[in-house]
């Protein structure tokens, strides 16, 4: 048994504070006490300090805030942020179908996922729902590497029938290595697999229909995919399916709208299909540094809130340009600003954490630092750059955790934990792998 105590300030907003306006819990001289992994006890330093006076505390200079939950990211295209040029359709098949095609090779995917966690860890990301690709080996080398971490990540193989050459399976082949890679993760470390057909578009109604028998034939599995994010994507689904009352009643039709299904994006959405993914319970993952990137739009938070649509924060990786999601946390602000309805830093960072942990059905795990979680954590500097130095000076809880998210990145990841171990030192001792800074602890 391990028993390890951290002092420190210590953030967290373990329910949306728009329904729960007492959610946000704060201890300006916290202690969190961590037993194997798990949080045993979280509150004030001096309250605290007389029951576990024994356990050695590890004093840690910053603020302590949940591990970030990335509901929703690209691993294979990590290499190919920053492409230049095009919307969605057009960057789909200059940029990042050529990038995936390599992940037929087993080397090449154990390379990028192994970078592709460090750098969640670099951005204080802790778990995860990530896309691979249509090769099953890309979710095996995928969870390989983050079992060598021990991060809680979802994801699954990339259904695409309708794909570009050298990039399609068969609906047969995503039944059969769907279930095959259902078998062999199962209830492995702290993974869990997430039936992903790309988009309505990539997809044949035979298809569709696989990835609905495959939800039904295990519940305990997510459904991902995109839903309305760009302008010409969307008359793409309507001129294939005309039928349908929009885009997302294409995926109902097959089964694909449930209380356990996260479509990233949803920035084109008709009352209607809210209404819907409001009644069913299914997530929204806002991808606002994608959404800006690719030209896409924005967000409307105010209609998801209006209908009560669970909400969480994806980055997007490689539309999205940045792994950080205090940066596209504050991008959502921006986001909603130009819809005319600012977003509140502590719903920000519920939206960051435990709202990306209601959308993968984890918050009995993480998201919120409480006791019986899993202590993953991340520690922010709000000093990290002269200029964040100087506006947190003397400022609000409030005001701090805001310039956080428009000012902060990568940089002021002081450090971040898993399961109360670090895994990523920012101050740490340079690496010696040639290829970067890849291991700080
Ligand atoms: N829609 C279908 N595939 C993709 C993808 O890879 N990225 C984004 N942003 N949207 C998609
Ligand atoms: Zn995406």
């Amino acid at each position: 048994m391990t028993l390890r105590a951290f002092r420190a300030e210590i953030l967290s907003v373990a329910r949306d504070p728009r329904t729960h306006p007492d959610a946000v819990r704060h201890e300006v001289d916290g202690l969190l006490v961590v037993e194997d992994g798990i949080v045993v006890a979280r509150g004030d330093h001096d309250a605290l300090r007389e029951r576990w006076g024994g356990v050695a505390v590890e004093r840690v200079r910053g603020l302590i805030v949940p591990g970030f939950v990335d509901a929703h990211v690209h691993y294979p295209q990590m290499d190919h942020v920053a492409s230049h040029g095009e919307q969605l359709l057009d960057w789909l098949t200059r940029h990042i179908f050529p990038a995936e095609r390599a992940f037929a090779d087993r080397a090449h995917a154990d390379a990028v996922a192994a970078a592709f966690l460090v750098e969640l860890l670099r951005n204080g990301t802790t778990s995860a729902l990530v896309f691979a690709t249509v090769h099953a080996q890309s979710v095996d080398a995928l969870f390989d590497a983050a079992m060598h971490q021990g991060m809680r990540i979802a994801s699954g193989k990339v259904l695409m029938d309708l794909g570009p050459d050298g990039l399609v399976d068969t609906p047969e082949e995503a039944r059969s290595d769907s279930e095959a890679l259902i078998a062999r993760w199962r209830g492995r470390g702290r993974l869990s697999y997430a039936v992903t057909p790309r988009f309505a578009l990539t997809s044949s109604d035979a298809q569709l229909s696989v990835a609905g028998d495959l939800l039904v034939a295990h519940p305990d599995t997510l459904l991902h995919t995109h839903l309305a994010e760009n302008a010409r994507e969307c008359v793409a689904v309507a001129e294939r399916f005309p039928d349908a009352h929009d885009y997302l009643d294409v995926y109902d039709r097959f089964g694909l709208v449930g209380a356990r299904s996260v479509f990233a994006h949803g920035v084109h959405l008709p009352d209607r299909a809210c209404a819907r993914l409001a009644k069913s319970d299914a997530g929204i993952a806002t991808c606002p540094a994608s959404n800006l990137f690719l030209g896409s739009g924005t967000f409307d938070l105010a209609q998801a809130d209006a209908h009560g649509i669970r909400v969480g924060l994806g980055s997007d990786i490689g539309a999205g340009p940045s792994f950080s999601l205090l940066y596209v946390a504050g991008l959502a602000y921006q986001a909603a600003l130009a819809r005319g309805r600012a977003l509140d830093p502590f719903r920000a960072l519920y939206l960051a954490t435990a709202g990306g942990a209601a959308l993968l059905r984890i918050t009995d795990r993480v998201g919120g630092l409480l006791p019986g979680q899993e202590a993953d954590f991340a520690v922010l500097d709000d000093s990290a750059t002269p200029l964040l130095a100087r506006r947190t000076r003397g400022a609000t809880l409030a005001e701090r955790l805001f310039a956080l998210q428009i000012l902060g990145d990568d940089r002021v990841i002081a450090r971040t934990y898993i399961m109360g171990e670090c895994a990523w030192n920012r101050d740490g001792p340079a690496s010696s792998d040639p290829e970067g800074q890849y291991d700080r602890r």
